[in-house]
């Protein structure tokens, strides 16, 4: 099948094209490179043997993606393109909105010009805001509580009103939880821009001396040790779980929901215990006040993915800290090096 990804050049969606390609699909890049690096085709290029066309398209550039649509003629898209950090999403909202809410609009003009009907798309937990109850299910009522969540929720909600309008296409949305790890290659992984928010490419960058000391958020959490508590899900996972999500797609008219976590949750200082020991190093850490906005605990129902798409996580917290510290170690400096 020809799968057009939009973000293809980005962490989650870099580890999909290789399972993409693995299955036999055809595939081309959307990516503008704003927080990716082409490097990755390179990479991806050497772990496949293939190299995904790409088109240096912005998803909010009308005419440059209908070109692309024209030329390419997709039968299916798997949507990564947008900006994601939680903190940043506070200070320009107007750009997180603009890129993820009307990227997503943009991208399904163009693609119902070209008659293409199925599209995955990369959703977030976040979009749940604070537990009602734990594990979250898909029932779990949304209601973001930043802004980043608030794009992924509106552009959730304008993907089932366009499928309402064409019944005959499908809409997969994918509600990720906390997503790490790396190709057991070594040769792809996440590679952030500046200092890392999120806790694990910080605690690989402080094995590798990069950066000197962790800060834990929070040691008063209402969680076992204090600190708090996530569902980690390995790349690779994820990417299988796009795989699973497009054939279903392309089976079935409709908009359906799928959580995609392991359904079990580990703290702060758990991963840091788990990285030492696959790393071999010491991971320096202090605890600093609580992160603002920061859930002391969430993690995954994932159930109805495993019974309706078939899919469930392999990788454990060793597999997750091996593949990354790998990657790390033979990459200190990312795709920059
Ligand atoms: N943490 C630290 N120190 C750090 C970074 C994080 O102690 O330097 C802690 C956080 O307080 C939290 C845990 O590590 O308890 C995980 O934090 P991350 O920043 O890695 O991940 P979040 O759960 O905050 O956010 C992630 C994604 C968001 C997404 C959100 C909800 O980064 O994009 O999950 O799905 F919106």
């Amino acid at each position: 099948m020809r799968v057009l990804v939009t973000g293809g050049a980005g962490y989650i969606g870099s580890h999909t094209i290789v399972e993409l390609v693995a299955k036999g699909h055809d595939v081309c890049i959307v990516d503008t490179f704003r927080n990716s690096s082409p490097e990755v085709l390179n990479r991806l290029e050497e772990i496949t043997g293939v190299r995904p066309l790409l088109h240096k398209v912005d998803v909010r550039d009308r005419a440059g993606m209908k070109t692309v649509m024209e030329s390419y003629k997709p039968e299916a898209v798997i949507h990564f393109a947008g900006l994601k950090a939680v903190g940043e999403s506070a200070e320009i909202p107007l750009e997180y909105y603009d890129v993820n809410v009307q990227g997503t609009v943009v991208l399904l003009e163009t693609m119902q010009a070209v008659g293409c009907k199925t599209v995955v798309f990369s959703s977030s937990a976040t979009v749940y805001g604070a537990p009602q109850y734990l594990p979250y299910d898909e029932a779990h009522p949304c209601a973001p509580s930043n802004v980043y969540g608030q794009t992924k929720h509106m552009a959730e909600q304008i993907l089932t009103d366009w499928q309402l309008a064409n019944p005959d296409s499908s809409v997969v949305l994918l509600r990720y939880f906390n997503p790490v790890g790396a190709h057991s290659s070594g040769r792809m992984g996440e590679d952030p821009d500046g200092p890392p928010n999120n806790l694990m490419p910080f605690v690989a960058q402080v094995a590798v001396g990069r950066r000197e000391k962790l800060a834990v958020f929070g040691d008063d959490y209402d969680t076992p040790d204090g600190t708090g508590v996530r569902d980690y899900i390995h790349v690779t996972d994820l990417a299988r779980a796009h795989i699973s999500a497009l054939d279903y797609g392309v089976k079935q008219a409709g908009t359906d929901v799928f959580n995609i976590g392991t359904g079990t949750g580990y703290s702060v200082l758990d991963m840091i215990k788990a990285f030492s020991k696959a790393s071999g190093r010491e991971i320096a850490y202090e605890v600093a006040p609580r992160r603002v906005g920061d859930l002391a605990s969430y993690y995954a129902n994932p159930a109805k993915a495993g019974t309706v798409l078939g899919w469930s996580a392999e990788r454990g917290i060793e597999d997750i800290c091996t593949s990354t510290w790998k990657w790390q170690s033979d990459n200190p400096r990312g795709y920059g090096a």
